[in-house]
């Protein structure tokens, strides 16, 4: 058996199960970890699908502290294994299929990883004694806004696309867990994030990267769709906080209260590659969009003491320059099925369709 810190009273020093961590918002976390807590140790599992990608974890994954294991959140033996030969004493679970627009046009592998990877986990956490059990969710599951308003903790859920709803099964089944067996779980349910490492199917590094090839910028629908931004790091941030502080069995939303329009948005990421609007392409919208979200921080601000660190503009700048300064690992994500994904999503969309 590895000792990993069980019976220390000090959070730090703590070993926490990250699921998703070669992700995009998991290998910003397990980087945040190891840069604000030097004793913790990290047990990342993570199936490497087409968004896990090792080259996200730099050096972190030569870390001592870092322990990879490539897997599937699904796979019950491996994850009482993990429970049992770390003994881990917390779990952040970023594991996810997160792309709306693939749930829609194949919705089976949002049920299988993100509704019975999670049940999984949670049998396997509780049969194990985890202390902690964190849920990272969406404000998605909250369905769509009109022009006013925001979402709070008590907004009902109203999930609207398949991977929102897997999400909201996700959520219900932690509840669940929480109130039946009297588990310590604890939900987060952010706004959109951007930042480095960001797969290039979502709004941001879509458009920089297509910007920087001078391709089109395929804005859905009329583009005035209003999504509420929260730099990713502030989001890691948030967890963490909500991880160490968060009481039992409570929801916390995140976000930075900068909502814009997907064309706001885009406009300003041709303004500072210095490329021309021409590029802007309307296409065909997404089935069943979901107009506007907007999130009140208000609770985890209050019971967190957690505040967003960095603004949008000089996220927007990070971001920017991350994308510029990092050709490769942009062209190592886009070789082989990107290709194929993007032909599949954007080859026939134009507005006619
Ligand atoms: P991502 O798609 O970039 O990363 C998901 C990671 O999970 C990948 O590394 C992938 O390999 C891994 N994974 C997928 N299926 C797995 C499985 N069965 N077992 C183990 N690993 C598996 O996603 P992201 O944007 O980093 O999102 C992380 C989490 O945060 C998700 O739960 C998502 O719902 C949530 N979230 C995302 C955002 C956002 O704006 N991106 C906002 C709020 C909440
Ligand atoms: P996305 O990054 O997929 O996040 P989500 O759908 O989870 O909010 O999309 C953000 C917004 O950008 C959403 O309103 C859809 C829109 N969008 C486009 O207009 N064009 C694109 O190519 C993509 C990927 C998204």
């Amino acid at each position: 058996m590895i000792r990993c810190g069980k019976g220390l009273t000090d959070m730090r020093n703590r070993c926490i199960l990250v699921t998703g961590g070669a992700g995009f918002i998991g290998s910003n976390f397990v980087r945040f970890l190891f840069e604000t807590e030097p004793a913790i140790e990290v047990v990342n599992l993570d199936a490497l699908t087409y968004a896990g990608n090792l080259a996200s974890l730099g050096d972190c994954l030569n870390r001592p502290r870092h322990h990879f294991v490539r897997g599937s959140i699904t796979n019950a033996e491996l994850v009482r294994l993990l429970l049992q030969q770390y003994t881990v004493d917390g779990i952040v679970n970023f594991a996810a299929e997160s792309h709306v627009d693939r749930s829609i046009t194949g919705p089976q592998v949002f049920i299988e990883t993100n509704v019975k990877g999670t049940l999984t986990l949670l049998a396997e956490a509780r049969t194990a004694g985890v202390a902690r059990f964190l849920q990272v969710s969406t404000d998605e599951v909250y369905g769509s806004l009109g022009q006013t308003g925001a979402f709070t903790e008590t907004t009902p859920l109203s999930p609207n696309s398949p991977y929102s709803a897997s999400k909201a099964a996700a959520d219900h089944l932690v509840h669940a867990y929480h109130h039946t067996h009297g588990m310590d779980t604890i939900i987060t349910r952010c706004s959109n994030n951007y930042g480095p490492y960001q797969f290039p199917e979502k709004l941001l590094p879509l458009m920089i990267m297509n910007a920087r090839r001078d391709r089109p910028l395929p804005v859905y629908g009329d583009g005035l769709h209003v999504r509420d931004w929260l730099y990713v790091r502030d989001h890691c941030a948030a967890i963490w906080a909500a991880y160490q502080r968060g009481k039992p069995g409570e929801v916390y939303n995140i976000g930075g209260s900068n909502e814009m329009t997907n064309l706001d948005i885009v406009r300003l990421l041709l303004a500072r590659l210095g490329k021309p609007e021409s590029l802007i392409t309307y296409v065909q919208d997404r089935p069943g969009h979901d107009r506007r979200y907007a999130i009140d921080a208000d609770k985890a601000r209050r019971e967190l003491g957690w505040e967003p660190a960095v603004t949008f503009e000089q996220g927007i700048a990070a971001t920017v320059e991350w994308y510029q300064g990092n050709p490769a690992w942009l062209e190592e994500v886009t070789s082989g099925a990107y290709q194929a994904y993007y032909e599949k999503m954007y080859g026939n969309r134009d507005r006619a369709g």
